[in-house]
């Protein structure tokens, strides 16, 4: 199967130029590759000095590339879910049409069409290599948050929806007041089957992760430390941190070393904050990655004799195990303190709180209807424990 790796980050930290510069590598291995931009603000052209668009776009031997128009992608696949918001929102007074339209763009879904684009570019079996310069780590996480909040939408809203229309039908027909159709909510049932196998697409840990980068400052290190977490969250498996723009200290400059100085005791507290996941550096070069050739010799420096498309951590977000009494559950969520999330199971999930993000983890089989009986947070994981005989069989 072919190799995705994902390149995301805080906003302006080196994100396209790694993913280009990963690509980069990776194709001059002799791998198939593909990178695919499906940040909205593109800048695939500018790293490349030549027009990168819509269409797959030969860059050099064993190279292309691609920028998701977005906007194309939602025009064309879209419609269905814009008319039903249309619909929806048609009889309240405070709603014009240009605020339904807003409403049916909702967080996450320009970058659930750029991912769509990408399943497509798998499922062709082109590639043997394809880099995602993806959009910063908050929007990504609006895609990854969006079956949750489907699933949320289709089972508490959607069958009383259903209900209230067929009920208000006839009165509405008779006094002419537009309701939505019953197809519309039919597309939405399709859409979160479409979103929830992209999701769970996206859960191979095998072939699919994501490399977070970053600068050395400690505010970007805070960011990249909650997003890191969030990632392991929703089960996106984060295999490498890669950090950017270090200051050389070659020519014994005394202001650049100074800080030279300061990122590298930094650092090795990222280091060993995110161990064992690996840590890859790059210095601050003298110029712009810009061009094939800058862009070769910023890749060599990040991955060195590493192929960058091998597998650089193994351990998963998730993890089952069995002890006598129990089964456990092990989601890695490093960097946290126990009181900063909440807990708690439903027939089928378990929804875990934390920050503001909510996530509904859906349970396996062997946990399903399982009373929890125990909970701790300890070495940046989190492990949930499930009495092992069967509390829903009596
Ligand atoms: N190691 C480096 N040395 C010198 N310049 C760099 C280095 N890494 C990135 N740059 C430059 O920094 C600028 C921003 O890089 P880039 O566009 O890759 O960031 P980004 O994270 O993708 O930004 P955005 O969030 O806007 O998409 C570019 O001009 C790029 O050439
Ligand atoms: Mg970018």
């Amino acid at each position: 199967m072919t190799r995705v790796i994902i390149i995301t980050g805080k906003g302006g930290v080196g994100k396209s130029s790694v993913a280009a510069a990963t690509a980069l590598v990776g194709a001059r291995q002799g791998l198939r590759t593909a990178l695919v931009s499906v940040d909205s603000a593109h800048n695939l052209s500018d790293i490349f000095a030549r027009r990168v668009g819509d269409d797959l776009t030969s860059i050099t031997d064993n190279l292309t590339a691609l920028e998701v128009d977005l906007n194309r992608e939602i025009r064309t696949h879209w419609g269905a879910i814009v008319a039903f918001f249309r619909h929806l929102t048609l009889n309240n007074p405070r709603v014009n049409e240009i605020v339904a339209e807003e409403c049916a763009v909702f967080p996450g879904m320009e970058e659930l069409f750029g991912l769509f684009r990408l399943k497509d570019l798998i499922e062709s079996g082109e590639y043997d290599f394809i880099v995602v310069d993806a959009p910063p780590t908050g929007d990504m996480m609006k895609f990854l948050r969006l079956p949750d909040v489907l699933e949320w939408f289709l089972t508490k809203f959607l069958p009383l929806e259903k209900k209230l229309l067929r009920t208000a039908r006839p009165v509405a027909s008779h006094l002419k007041i537009p309701l939505p159709d019953e197809g519309s909510l039919d597309n939405l049932t399709y859409w979160h089957d479409k979103v929830g196998k992209l999701s769970s697409y996206f859960m191979d840990f095998q072939h699919i992760t994501a490399r977070i980068v970053m600068t050395p400052d400690r505010v970007c290190l805070e960011e990249t430390r909650r997003a890191f977490s969030t990632l392991c969250l929703f089960g996106l498996m984060v295999d490498a941190i890669i950090v950017n723009k270090l200051f050389p200290c070659h020519d014994g400059n005394s202001f650049l070393c100074f800080w030279s100085h300061q990122q590298r005791q930094l650092l090795s507290q990222i280091a060993s904050g995110f161990a064992p996941l690996p840590v890859l550096t790059a210095e601050l070069l003298a110029q712009e990655v810009i061009g094939i050739d800058h862009l070769e010799t910023f890749g060599r420096q990040i991955y060195r004799e590493t192929p960058p498309e091998s597998l650089l951590m193994e351990e998963p977000p998730f993890r089952l195990a069995e002890t006598p009494e129990a089964y456990e559950l092990y989601i890695r969520l490093p960097f946290l303190e126990q009181d900063h999330f909440h807990l708690w199971i439903t027939h089928d999930a378990l929804i875990v709180n934390l920050y503001n993000q909510r996530r509904r983890i859906p349970l396996p089989d062997a946990l399903l209807r399982r009373e929890m009986i125990a909970a701790h947070y300890q070495n940046g994981r989190l492990c949930v424990a499930f009495r092992r005989e069967n509390a829903g069989i009596h």
